[in-house]
């Protein structure tokens, strides 16, 4: 009989199950698994990052693109990185090597990926701690006003005391564990935040010259397509999806294995969709309507949220009420995707030394902390250090988002259709239910995935974006 490991308990040890139906696992109930999975991959890539890349690459075409690629693409990774958690009830590094010892490296390459992402992450995060406490302190119409935000981030000090103060956030909740941090704060979080960006949407719309803004959103201009806007779209799916980083091994570990994988797979994407759309119905009709359409305002990157959004809830009835919620409720999914990221950190580390969990978690946020010093003074004192023509967050950006995660993507793939066939994926979802887009998916995983991802690579590196 094989034996096969239990996921991981809350000190991280690992028990070993003759049987894999007495599989321990980290969520009570199906629900838990679909909010605890979706509070990882709805955070500020939602929130902050997609609606900047819409803005920029072309509006309604980005969109398209998108929304294709997540039904076809985002949905065979996710699928396929589920089920190899569940499957093996490993996080990424073992649950590779217990299917084919030669590929633990895929392991190795997507734990890599959470450990560039996590201190800039914190970064953002930090932001938004600082317009949370504006919010609270009554300082709305300050942070409406032009500079106020490029005046924060270039400043050398404070950005950084906030990016701590989030990265101590996260710590405690990860000392805390999965059960009582992560699924409790998600299943609550989750749909208030969604309802909430309905509502700053609908009310963006209302806005003298938010229409035509709303048009570019929405409408694809098919003059705009072009191979960056595929780049950008691919990559943002990975980062929102919380994909291509073993993230989505660890949950599958924590997944029951009576449960739907396929429908939990659908009900994860539509949340995560839903979130950017309406994170971007909030933010691109308004950067028109406050610019008259000015390409440079739709262009300028990383703190379209930060400038616009507060615009917006100086404009709005009960706005600087709304804005604390708003903002309160953008740490808590921000919180959620970072808690999964240092999650992961810290379960690399203790599968590797043998040192207390709790020891782990302070050396990674500590270390966290010095890493993310450089990626904040790049928008200040250090704004004239350009790593490949990019600011340092960007670089760190690019290189996560546009290079390793396609190859770990692109090696996930091949590992799928030719190692251990997509028989085996398809199995491992079969046990509950039928899998409907079988099809689809095997055509994806074997043929279409990789041949693409090679493209995107391919176009990434020739610095296509
Ligand atoms: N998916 C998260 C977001 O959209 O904000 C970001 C993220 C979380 C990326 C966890 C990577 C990760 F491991």
């Amino acid at each position: 009989m094989k034996l096969y490991a239990c996921p991981k308990d809350e000190n991280n040890s690992e028990r070993e199950y003759e049987n894999m139906d007495d599989k321990k696992t980290g969520f009570t109930s199906k629900l838990g698994f679909v909010f605890a999975a979706a509070g990882s991959a709805v955070g500020l890539g939602n929130i902050w990052r997609f609606p900047y890349l819409a803005a920029k690459y072309g509006g309604g075409i980005f969109l398209l693109v998108y929304i294709v690629l997540a039904v076809t693409f985002g949905f065979s990774l996710m699928v396929t990185e589920i089920a190899i958690g569940r499957k093996t009830g490993k996080s990424a590094v073992k649950a590779f090597a217990s299917l084919d010892r030669r590929f633990s490296f895929i392991g190795y390459i997507a734990s890599a990926v959470p450990i560039i992402i996590f201190p800039y992450y914190c970064v953002i995060g930090g932001w938004v701690i600082k317009y949370l406490t504006i919010y609270f302190t009554g300082q709305g119409a300050e942070a409406a006003a032009d500079g106020y935000f490029d005046g924060f981030i270039s400043s050398p000090v404070s950005p950084i005391v906030f990016t701590c103060i989030f990265i101590f956030l996260t710590a405690v909740v990860v000392l805390m564990g999965v059960q009582k941090g992560i699924e409790k704060v998600s299943t609550v979080m989750m749909p208030v935040l969604v309802l909430l960006s309905i509502g700053i949407a609908v009310y963006s719309l209302t806005i003298d010259g938010a229409w035509e803004g709303f048009i570019y959103y929405i409408k694809p201009n098919f003059s705009d397509f072009s191979i960056k806007t595929v780049v950008a779209a691919m990559g943002q799916l990975f980062y929102s999806m919380s994909l291509a980083m073993g993230i989505m091994i660890t949950y599958g570990s924590y997944m029951r294995r009576e449960d739907n994988l396929e429908g939990s797979v659908r009900q994860i994407e539509i949340f995560d969709t839903a979130v950017a759309f309406f994170s971007g119905m909030m933010i691109i009709p308004a950067v028109y309507a406050f610019s008259g359409g000015d390409k440079d305002a739709l262009n300028q990157g990383a703190g379209l949220m930060f400038v616009t959004l507060p615009k917006v809830f100086d404009t709005m009835y009960g706005g600087k009420l709304v804005a604390a919620v708003f903002f309160v409720l953008v740490l808590l999914a921000a919180l959620t995707s970072s808690i999964s990221l240092m999650e992961t950190i810290v379960s690399i580390f203790s599968d590797k030394l043998k040192v207390k969990r709790w020891v782990i978690c302070v050396c990674v946020m500590l270390i966290s902390a010095e890493v993310a010093v450089p990626s904040s003074l790049g928008y200040g004192i250090w704004s004239d250090v350009k790593l490949l023509g990019r600011s340092i967050l960007d670089f760190f950006d690019f290189i996560s988002n546009n290079i390793m995660m396609p190859i770990t993507a692109l090696l996930t793939c091949i590992f799928v259709a030719f190692v251990i066939k997509p028989k085996t994926i398809e199995d491992e979802v079969e046990r509950t239910e039928n899998f409907r887009s079988k099809k689809l998916y095997r055509i994806m995983i074997s043929f279409v995935c990789p041949v693409f991802l090679v493209v995107i690579l391919i176009s990434s590196v020739i610095g296509y974006v």
